[in-house]
């Protein structure tokens, strides 16, 4: 399984925040939940795909910014409509000061 690189470290999303990145042609979101790094989707699968970097974070609950769907970030599943689809998620692999994914 191939590393893609998201990102360093010190650019990453601080305690309870989350950051989109852009690697290729693949949008991420990383989302800090208790110094612990997930990696998902950056956009809802709901009608129109909006970016996940604009919603809002409580726990490990993200709502979408338009139609309030909510994710639990920590494995991509919906937690509320109107989505129904989960997210994907990537796992994440910490080394070397910078944040992967597997590819
Ligand atoms: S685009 Fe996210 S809930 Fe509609």
């Amino acid at each position: 399984m191939d590393l893609l690189k998201i990102c360093d470290l010190e650019i990453a999303p601080s305690l309870g925040n989350l950051k989109q990145f852009k690697v290729g042609i693949l949008e991420v979101l990383v989302v800090n939940i208790e110094g612990e790094f997930f990696c998902t989707s950056a956009r809802c699968p709901h009608a129109g795909g909006a970016p996940l970097a604009e919603g809002t974070l409580k726990g490990t609950v993200l709502t979408c910014p338009w139609h309030e769907a909510q994710f639990r970030v920590t494995d991509g599943q919906v937690l509320r409509g109107p989505a129904s689809e989960n997210l994907l998620v990537y796992k994440i692999i910490v080394k070397d000061n910078s944040i992967f994914i597997e590819a």
